[in-house]
């Protein structure tokens, strides 16, 4: 991925790959790397759409220069979106580019201050202005939280290209293809919607609003700022981000859960047994020390059934288990059939904890929670099994593939 590659006629992909960084925002796991895609358009006026992490400023401007006529430099810089993995190279461009006019919304304009103390060269746009580079002419959609405040998508209308922005993005390296034409889309989709989970979901009514913006705009090509550009199957992913933004979900069952000694692990089992034999698949045990946070989020987007157990600690819920519902909680997931349970030694903790989570979120709160005291008795377990059923029952009633 060492040159730019042609997408359409005067339109390039100039980005990069970063297969260094290992969690993404010092959070996420990047075990197939990400991209940061920027697009150059060459036309009378050149325009840049978004730049990329300024660790990557080497290779980004080499591909840029491999374009850029000799002794003409770049008329605009569109900014997207001001998070640093795309305005990295901003202040780098503007010393090589003096002329250059960066153009954004009005808070955009704050944050170019606020991040790189840029006040000149600021060419404010409003929704649905329009910007013409000579053939071509870019219209500008204020698309705000999605993922960021003064988030835009740019549109081209000859060729019918949506920069859209993270919009549409994903994890995972561009493997030796820009292109999501013959895209393992089996592969692609979980690290899609882990992107999609981790990072995007918390605004999924704001991705909504956004897909009733476009929806009469004719689009052939969506060229976010991570992950593929899809060209021939552009509709594929705009489906995908509107299914799981209305927090839709498959049938199955994740049983995530806490335990230190193996007693809670006996009622999570138990619990599964009861799901299967109500007929649910697939059913997952996923033992949160042992299961990034990121794919635990990820999982819970994806099924319709999450069923959380923990042990006590300290008098509350195992710290991991903590950390899963709060995060839950914040990112805003909602409409899943919920099952809890949990044990303890002395004063209880960890059922309690979830309790709360679920009393606060809009779940569907499925059968009897489950509280064993030290090792679960067979009657416990028969409860667990229990619960498991009634999750199974409502997650096949919930769910329309089933
Ligand atoms: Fe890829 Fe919100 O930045």
């Amino acid at each position: 991925m060492h040159k730019p590659v042609a997408i359409h006629e005067q339109l390039y992909w100039v980005g990069v790959n970063d297969w260094e960084t290992d969690i993404f925002e010092a959070l996420w796991p990047l075990p197939q790397g990400v991209s940061y895609n920027a697009y150059l358009l060459t036309d009378t006026h050149t325009a840049l759409v978004d730049t990329v992490k300024s660790s990557f400023l080497d290779s980004f401007l080499e591909r840029l220069y491999q374009l850029l006529p000799a002794g003409k430099g770049l008329d605009y810089l569109i900014i997207n979106h001001m998070e640093p993995d795309h305005s990295g190279a901003i202040r780098t461009l503007l010393h090589l580019f003096p002329h250059m006019q960066i153009v954004g919304n009005a808070k955009t304009a704050g944050m170019l201050e606020a991040y790189y103390g840029i006040r000149e060269n600021v060419k404010v746009v409003a929704d649905g202005d329009t910007l013409s580079l000579g053939q071509q002419e870019l219209t500008f959609y204020l698309t705000p939280m999605v993922h960021w405040p003064e988030t835009m998508m740019t549109y081209e209308s000859r060729q019918q290209v949506l920069f859209s922005g993270d919009a549409f993005g994903g994890f995972g390296a561009l493997e030796g293809d820009i292109f999501g034409d013959n895209l393992d889309l089996e592969r692609y989709e979980p690290e899609a919607l882990r992107y999609y989970a981790n990072i995007v979901g918390k605004y999924s009514n704001m991705v909504q609003k956004a897909l009733a913006r476009l929806q009469n705009l004719p689009i052939s090509t969506v060229a976010a700022t991570h992950g593929p550009v899809f060209r021939n199957n552009a509709q594929w992913i705009v489906s995908r981000y509107d299914a799981w933004s209305r927090y839709e979900a498959e049938p199955g069952l994740v049983i995530a859960y806490a335990s230190m000694y193996g007693h809670t692990e006996a009622m999570a089992e138990a619990v599964a047994v009861g799901s299967r034999q109500a007929g649910l698949a697939p059913v997952m045990l996923k033992h949160v020390s042992r299961t990034s946070l990121s794919e635990l989020i990820a999982l819970a987007w994806r099924y319709q059934g999450l069923v959380l157990g923990s042990c006590a600690y300290n008098g509350k819920a195992f710290p991991y288990m903590d950390l899963l519902a709060r995060q839950l909680d914040n990112k805003l997931l909602q409409n899943r059939q919920v099952g809890l349970f949990g044990s303890y030694s002395w004063g209880g903790g960890g059922l309690r904890e979830l309790q709360k989570f679920a009393d606060e979120g809009k779940w569907n709160l499925c059968g009897e929670a489950v509280a064993a005291q030290g090792a679960a008795s067979d009657s416990d377990l028969t409860a667990c099994e229990n619960l498991g059923a009634a999750v199974a029952q409502q997650t096949l009633k919930a769910s329309p593939k089933a």
